[in-house]
């Protein structure tokens, strides 16, 4: 007998492999991807596809051959080329998305083993990675394509330079080889059998195989879905917890399969897939006149942008109509194709046409099954568009959806027919049928035009608090679409241009040093391989010890309320519950601290924000845990005040203490004597969830002898969780052992939280006396352990005309939720305001606001990004108001001088910055292009280009200066063999790797000869956080300090680490341990004075992106980016530049697309990669070039390198000051002024808003008070 999960789910709890990763469970992100294979019998082929393994239900593989990452290649015998070029490329840094990634590729090399770019882009479509910023993936993968079919360049052949190098060679790597592929299991070649029934503990399935036997169960369990892709009904059932006991496999069904070609279209069967459906479009559009297909067109523009390539593969297309959901693309194009439904049932044997318009999708009897779906060809005249627009350009669901098509009375611009349908506009599919009927009979003209959107306006009723919010915006869109459609026809008559875009040149790297020395060089990251065949583990990973648990937490669902009661009665008596837990069964103490300020682990008289965890359920297996923790009953006294957003917090006065300020300067004088002063201005940031592909968890292992735990734990910082977990269970330190492999990403989400969880764990692991392992799921992790701290920045400039500016004065909000917990990012947010210019008169006052949601904590930069973020934003509102172009302004009032001083009197040099910057612009051609971008917007009126550049300053290490630490531990053995241990984490920044490179550097042996272990707090006890981009200075610097107090010991015997010399030392009584301490610079900040220094040094860097934007439905492109980094000496370049990359398109996340979204009760809506985006390949701009700064150096760090894991995330607001440009462009042509608010993250909607027209004021905003909003900006 089966248990609920694995009649439902997966592959991946089934199999006991650790390739096949969990990282949403709902088909968002691809790093469960496996292939499939089936037997086609009547085309007598073999089929292979990919699928979500976390949506595919186990008994609904019958008959295929399932294959994981572990089946193509592997370190113990052999890599498969996919998996070799993925890790040689540098295309896997934390790794979690890596086999994710390898599985669509080698699939799509099984159906195509010489690829395109575009089918590689494909192929990829729904797998997301949050490290690398997929520019390495794809180099690493379009080695497989034709050269001939590749529109790639390779930089080096462009680029005579002399600093270039690759980064990867492609001489000695494994060919293709398509004969050594696995084969298709003979014996599922076999004809398949009857019907099949799953019975597991709450839930059957049943698999009948004709049609006659499906609408049987439907008449008798008329209730039960047909189940198919499981797109709809998994996630229903796995995320929203929707239970239906029996469900029915119309999968295996042929009758349903069938697609037949006729004289008026084509006849697609219900449970053909999308990417059947795709490829019949493709073909048909390629093999017919394209008079009679115009709508086939118009659906495969829809399927291009619909889900990921695996969703693609497994949904269906009569689930997409009959799952109904207005947000699902389909229904819109298909009914304004005029489509027809096939139904039948057991009583009706025949096949009852539908017309597919909206009502009908919804009358389908219970008892009903869809056979098929008629598409028909187009007309002569007849013309066809279908619209979508999504939070991101692909891979997203759409906000607005629509399909239109008009029929002209031959020869005529007069309508014959018109029909529109909208999806995203109502619960439904949206006929706007009053307004297509008055437009027949009219001339396609500006008349009509007008008269559409009046009626459309009339007709497309939405409320002002309609689920979904963006109300404005989505009405807007309906007109825009139809603005669009109606321009479309008219051009439709004329030729079209197709502008094709190269993707991906390479980039460009300084030269460093002799081939045989491993520092400077880019070395691959040393755990690629295993990451890349699926054998490196994480936590979750380590299979499961006899006797282990799983716990639960159950949550609160209030903002601000008393606890009355917690009973956890009914979830005690469920099977397989072990017990409850909550604050009175800490043994120790309830709370963890960071500088004093505690937070509670478990809430125990009231709760402060929806999310904060009670209590937890511990039980035998995940399923009865999460189960169980549903039934805990909560009982809550509302309390007051509830607030969220910082507008709240500033009028109750709502802050935490300590409220900081810098200051230099005078500003009243200043204020006194300048041009003009720009007063009462502000620009908002929105906060960013860590999106980390392994969501947070640990293993506790009791030892059973005098107290002693074990945690395996994804924790960035484990000395703090070792330390937390002590203090909950009153024990000491030195009972309690943090292991930490590797975290599949972090961006400085896993430190606090995780502390938090490993306690609870460890208090049930201590109270059952077993093993106990949480992990959190997607939505969970997303609730429980917030993200970066949304911002507001409001200021008062006093400036020249020449666009000088002698004064600022910047005010610093940002929303620290109901703890203080690591808001002290306040002060990295002060202490970078200043950027690269030198602003004689500058204050910054900094403020956390407390209010009722979950604490928001450290987030890759730590307050960086949003304090450059804000004078930037001054910079280019002083342009405008100058009528300057911004670059100029930057230009004047950048730190120039060679001995210059912050605003905190720390002494540097900007020599490193002016660099990048010049060669920034000269790179990019800066000059030339915003010439040609002038062009461009003369002569299109609803597209927009924009382009900007920035320059960067950022400090390099904590400001806490006793943070500024690290060990590492190195042991030689008799055989010469190194391990090293040292504190750092290995997430995907590659430490390890430098570690190893410094290590082989020094002992002069190969790095194959040094292995790097787990980072362990009995190895090394004591650590600091890997965070502040410092982790490789600390660890780099210790691994050399090391050199002192060990080698120097060795040198006598000479030639270090070869085999009879350490056996000699050995001999000869030399300690072949020791370990290296690294005591870093005294940073410190004395914030009475504004007086540094707070920083070791700064990584300096300039970014130059140009963007396009669609004036009419908020889209944008990112055309291309130019970096330039100052890195030092890159002590590998692969590296770096993986950080810069990674580091920038999560910036382009932070500044463009993700958007987090609260209910006004203070719930966070947004919790899964289906309603909150981040970047995917389709967001990298085509043409991204990074160069390090040759000739830099950096005296200060190891081997004269530089920091630079979260420098790289501000470059990217390059992308929201091009938008802006753009959008001041459309604005111009209306006459409107260039100055216009505009928050970050600049969505489509944002953009869409600020592109005022005629649309947007059909769509005024209501006034506030008077509608209840779906949704707040916190
Ligand atoms: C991550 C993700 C991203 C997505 N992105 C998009 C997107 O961008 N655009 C978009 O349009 N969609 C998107 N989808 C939705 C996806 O297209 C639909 O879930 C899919 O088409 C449903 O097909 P299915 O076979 O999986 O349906 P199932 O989940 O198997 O079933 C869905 C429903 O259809 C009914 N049903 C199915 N076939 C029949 C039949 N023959 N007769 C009677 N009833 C039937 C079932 O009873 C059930 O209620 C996405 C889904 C996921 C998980
Ligand atoms: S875990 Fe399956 S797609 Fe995310
Ligand atoms: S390497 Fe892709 S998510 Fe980390």
């Amino acid at each position: 007998m089966l248990s609920q999960n694995h009649l439902h789910v997966s592959l991946l709890y089934i199999v006991l492999l650790t390739g096949t990763k969990y990282g949403c469970g709902g088909g968002g992100c691809g790093a469960c991807t496996v292939m499939v294979s089936k037997y086609d019998q009547l085309n007598n082929r073999v089929l292979h596809y990919t699928v979500n393994a976390c949506l595919q239900p186990i008994c609904t593989l019958h008959g295929a051959a399932v294959v994981t990452v572990e089946g193509i290649g592997s370190t113990k015998t052999k890599l498969h080329p996919v998996q070799e070029r993925i890790a040689k490329a540098h295309g896997s840094q934390c790794g979690f998305c890596t086999p994710g990634m390898v599985m669509s590729m080698y699939t799509l090399l099984r159906n195509k083993p010489h690829p395109t770019m575009e089918d590689i882009r494909e192929a990829l479509g729904g797998n997301l990675c949050r490290c690398t910023g997929y520019r390495p993936i794809i180099d690493g993968f379009k080695t497989f394509c034709d050269v001939s079919n590749c529109c790639i360049e390779n930089g080096t052949k462009q680029h005579n330079d002399s600093d270039v190098k690759e980064l990867f060679h492609m001489d000695n790597v494994l060919p293709l080889d398509p004969s050594q592929d696995l084969i298709f299991p003979p014996e599922l070649m076999k004809r398949a059998c009857g019907s099949l029934c799953f019975q597991g503990d709450r839930l059957k399935l049943i698999s009948p195989v004709d049609l006659t036997n499906l609408l049987e169960l439907k008449t008798e369990y008329p209730e039960a879905p047909v189940v198919v892709g499981n797109t709809t009904i998994g996630p229903n059932m796995q995320v929203k917890g929707v239970h239906h006991p029996l469900t029915i496999y119309a999968g295996r069904v042929s009758d349903l399969h069938t697609v037949t070609w006729g004289k008026d279209g084509v006849s697609m069967g219900a449970v053909c897939t999308l990417s059947s459906l795709k490829e019949e479009m493709e073909r048909a559009v390629r093999e017919m006149e394209a008079e009679r297909t115009r709508g086939y067109q118009a659906l495969l523009q829809t399927l291009r942008c619909l889900a990921g390539k695996q969703i693609r593969n497994m949904a269906t297309i009569g689930g997409n109509i009959l799952s109904a959901n207005p947000k699902y693309d389909l229904n819109s194009v298909l009914a304004a194709l005029d489509c027809t439904l096939q139904v039948m049932s057991k009583v009706c044997d025949y096949a009852i046409s539908h017309y597919l318009n909206g009502k009908d999708i919804t009358v389908l009897r219970p008892d009903e099954v869809l056979l098929s779906i008629d598409i028909p060809y187009s007309k002569p005249w007849e013309f066809v568009s279908a619209f979508r627009q999504a939070q991101r350009r692909e891979f997203a669901f759409s906000i607005v959806n629509a399909g239109m098509k008009v029929l002209f009375r031959e020869g005529t611009n007069i309508v014959e027919s018109l029909n529109i349908y909208y999806g995203g506009v109502g619960p439904t599919l949206v006929k706007v049928g009053r307004t297509c009927q008055k437009l027949v009979g009219r001339s396609w003209g500006e008349e009509l035009l007008a008269d559409a959107c009046r009626l459309l306006e009339e007709e497309v009723e939405l409320s002002d608090s309609a689920h979904g919010g963006k109300v404005e915006y989505r009405k807007t869109l309906t007109t825009s679409f139809f603005f669009k459609f109606y321009m479309q026809v008219l051009q439709e008559l004329r030729e079209r241009d197709v502008n094709v875009v190269c993707l991906f040149p390479l980039q460009l790297v300084s030269n460093a040093q002799s081939s045989q020395d491993p520092v400077g060089h880019p070395m691959m990251h040393q755990a690629a391989f295993h990451q890349a065949t699926g054998e490196a583990q994480y936590y979750d990973d380590i299979p499961a010890v006899q006797g282990e648990l799983f716990v639960y937490m159950v949550t609160s669902t209030r903002a601000h309320a008393k606890i009355i009661n917690i009973d956890p009665s009914e979830a005690l008596g469920m099977t397989g519950v072990v017990t409850f837990l909550s604050a009175g069964d800490v043994p120790g103490q309830n709370r963890r601290m960071l500088f004093n300020n505690p937070e509670e682990l478990f809430a125990e008289e009231e709760v402060s924000c929806v999310g904060q965890i009670i209590g937890a359920v511990v039980a035998e297996s995940r399923e009865q845990a999460r189960r169980a923790a549903q039934m805990v009953k909560v009982t809550y006294q509302d309390l007051l005040p509830v607030f969220f957003t910082i507008e709240e917090a500033i009028q109750h006065q709502s802050f935490f203490d300590p409220k900081r300020k810098l200051e230099r300067g005078d500003m009243d004088k200043a204020f006194e004597t300048v041009d003009q002063i720009l007063e009462a201005d502000e620009i908002y940031l929105g906060g960013q969830e860590h999106f980390y592909m392994e969501t947070q968890g640990l293993i506790a292992v009791p030892k059973g002898e005098n107290g002693e735990l074990e945690l395996f734990v994804a924790s960035q910082h484990s000395a703090y969780t070792q330390e937390v977990v002590g203090i909950t269970l009153g024990i000491d330190s030195n009972k309690i052992t943090c292991h930490v492999r590797r975290l599949g990403g972090a961006f400085g989400g896993k430190v606090m939280k995780i502390a938090s969880l490993s306690a609870i764990t460890a208090t049930a692991a201590v109270k059952t006396g077993r093993p106990v392992r949480c992990v959190l799921e997607r939505g969970d992790d997303m609730l429980i352990t917030s993200g970066r701290h949304p911002f507001l920045g409001k200021y008062k400039v006093g400036y020249n005309n020449d666009g000088t500016i002698m004064a600022a004065d910047i005010t610093y909000y940002s929303n620290g939720g109901c703890t203080l917990n690591e808001s002290l990012i306040m002060e990295k947010a002060l202490l970078h305001m200043d950027n690269g210019y030198k602003i004689p008169n500058l204050r910054g006052r900094g403020l956390v606001c407390k209010t009722y949601l979950p604490s928001y904590t450290a987030f890759r930069g730590f307050g960086g990004p949003q304090g450059l973020m804000v004078m930037e934003s001054v910079l280019h509102e002083v342009a405008v108001k100058c009528g300057l172009p911004p670059q100029k302004v930057r230009e004047i009032n950048m730190y120039r001088e060679e001995e210059c001083y912050t605003h905190y009197k720390q002494l540097f040099s900007p020599r490193d910055m002016l660099r990048c910057w010049d060669e920034c612009l000269d790179k990019a051609g800066y000059h030339d292009r915003l010439q040609a971008i002038q062009q461009f917007n003369t002569s299109n009126r609803w597209k927009k280009r924009g382009i900007s550049a920035v320059p960067m300053k950022f400090g390099v290490g904590f400001s806490k200066g006793f943070f500024n630490q690290g060990a590492a531990l190195v042991n030689i053995y008799k055989d010469g063999s190194v391990l090293v241990a040292h504190g750092g984490t290995e997430m995907g920044q590659g430490i390890n790797t430098k570690a190893l490179q410094i290590a082989s550097h020094i002992l002069k042996v190969p790095m194959s000869s040094i292995h790097i272990k787990e980072t362990c707090t009995g190895n090394v006890p004591n650590a600091a956080p890997s965070a502040a981009s410092f982790g490789t200075d600390a660890v780099g610097m210790a691994v050399k300090v090391f050199q002192r107090s060990l080698a120097s010991d060795l040198i006598a015997c000479n030639d270090l680490c070869s085999f009879p010399q350490i056996f000699e030392a050995y001999c000869q009584k030399v300690s072949l341990s020791a370990t290296g301490f690294f005591m870093g610079p005294h940073t410190d900040m004395d914030w009475e004075n504004s007086e540094g220094p707070a920083y070791y040094y700064f990584t300096f860097g300039a970014c130059c992106s140009e963007v396009e934007i669609d004036c009419l439905t908020g889209d944008h492109k990112n055309l291309r980016t130019d970096i330039v980094m100052d890195v030092g000496r890159s002590l590998n370049p692969a590296i770096d530049i993986g950080q810069i990359e990674g580091g920038f398109v999560q910036g382009i996340g932070l500044y463009t697309i993700e958007e987090l979204q609260f209910s006004l009760e203070g719930v966070l809506m947004t919790r899964g990669p289906s309603q909150y985006k981040i970047p995917a390949l389709c967001d990298v701009p085509p043409q991204f070039n990074v160069h390090l700064l040759a000739n830099a150096q950096n005296p200060h760090a190891i081997y004269r390198s530089k920091g630079i894991g979260e420098p790289p995330v501000f470059l990217a607001s390059t992308i929201f000051f091009a938008i802006k440009e753009a959008v001041a462009a459309a604005r111009r042509e209306r006459g409107l002024g260039d100055s216009f608010p505009l928050s970050s993250p600049a969505t489509a909607e944002r953009i869409r808003m600020a592109c005022e027209d005629q649309f947007t004021e059909m769509a005024p905003s209501p006034e506030k008070g008077t509608f209840k909003p779906w949704s707040i900006n916190i």
